[in-house]
């Protein structure tokens, strides 16, 4: 093993907000198109620098994200802000390259099990299906993003094994993700396991192309992202108002709200370009289009001191 990749330098920590994406694709209610690109356009005012706009994935597994095309075509990118998407193979990219996206995410898990419920297939044969898109990013000039996900634990399986969120990790890196996002993806983890987690992979691919995904089922989000941070992870993901969740992940809760991100990281004196009071305004405007309360603690704490 090579040791471990030093921490990256500096005090900025890029968020990947995944509320259009992660937060949205698992509400039973049908989301209007219009309020989906309204969001990603009060996100964009945030000051984020990286925004999930959607996803390209068969209608028929993701019925909510099926107008990915008419969302990506009607939202206002600014310069400078990436707006990434998901997609699971070629026909994904092929939809998604029709409609102007210049950054593209795939995602596979560490555990079989798992993968074969969310995308039909071995985690092998996932990775073949990823490299005519990866070979096509490259020539078409595409940055190319790569999710890792159970790696805390499994609802299918339980225990993940850490060599087998390595072994993944590395080989998304290798095959040309410039960054892998490492997915608690039914929340399970706690700190210890979270640090350790992802010590074990910076051993192998460097800290400054890892991310880490936390949701936030059993409270335990913030806690595991500090962990993380204490080894030196300085790109997270979050969803404003804390939505989400995966279909095919029973038990799996929201993501960690973006807003609660964001105040912590602005109390350890970290930078994040974001502006929390816009943040948070969107964040509770997102609950009530969704018709609930706001997910976030500091979205209520925010609203309550004003
Ligand atoms: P399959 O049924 O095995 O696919 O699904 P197939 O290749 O046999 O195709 C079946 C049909 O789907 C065909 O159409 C294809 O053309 C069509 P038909 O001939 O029946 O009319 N199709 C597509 N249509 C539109 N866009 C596409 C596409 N691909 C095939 N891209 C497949 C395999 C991967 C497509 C399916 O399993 C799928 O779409 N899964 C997506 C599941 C998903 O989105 N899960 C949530 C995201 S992952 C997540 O949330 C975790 C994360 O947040 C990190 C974490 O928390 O850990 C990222
Ligand atoms: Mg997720």
């Amino acid at each position: 093993m090579t040791p471990p990749s030093p921490t990256p330098a500096g005090d900025f920590v890029r968020i990947v907000e995944v509320g259009p994406r992660d937060g949205l694709q698992n509400e039973k209610a049908q989301v209007a198109t219009a309020d989906k690109v309204e969001l990603i356009d009060r996100l964009t005012r945030t000051g984020l620098l990286s925004i999930e706009a959607t996803s390209f994935v068969s209608p028929k597994w993701v019925p909510q994200l099926a107008d990915a095309a008419e969302v990506f075509s009607a939202i206002h990118r600014r310069p400078g802000t990436a707006y990434p998407v998901l997609v699971p193979n070629e026909t994904g990219y092929d939809r998604a390259r029709a409609v102007g996206v210049e950054e593209v995410a795939v995602f596979t898990a560490a555990s079989e099990a798992f993968n074969r419920k969310n995308i039909n297939a071995s985690i092998d044969e996932s990775i073949e299906r990823f490299r005519p898109v990866l070979a096509r990013a490259a020539n078409d000039g595409i940055r190319v993003r790569g999710y890792v996900s159970t790696v805390l634990g499994c609802p299918y399986q339980g225990d993940v094994p850490l060599t087998d969120v390595v072994r993944v990790a590395k080989q998304l890196h290798a095959l040309g993700c410039y960054e892998i996002s490492l997915g608690d993806t039914i929340g399970v983890g706690t700190p210890h396991k979270a640090a350790d987690m992802l010590k074990a992979v910076a051993a192998e691919v460097p800290m400054a192309a890892l991310a880490v995904h936390f949701h936030d089922t059993y409270g335990q989000a913030l806690a595991n992202l500090l962990a993380c941070l204490d080894v030196g992870v300085r790109v997270v993901d979050a969803a404003v108002s804390g939505a989400g969740g995966c279909p095919y992940a029973k038990g799996a809760s929201g993501n960690v709200a973006s807003e609660d991100v964001v105040y912590l990281l602005h109390g350890l004196g970290l930078r994040t370009g974001v502006d929390l009071d816009l943040l948070a305004d969107t964040g509770r405007w997102l609950a009530a289009r969704l018709g609930r309360e706001t997910g976030s603690r500091v979205g209520k704490a925010l609203a309550a001191a004003a």
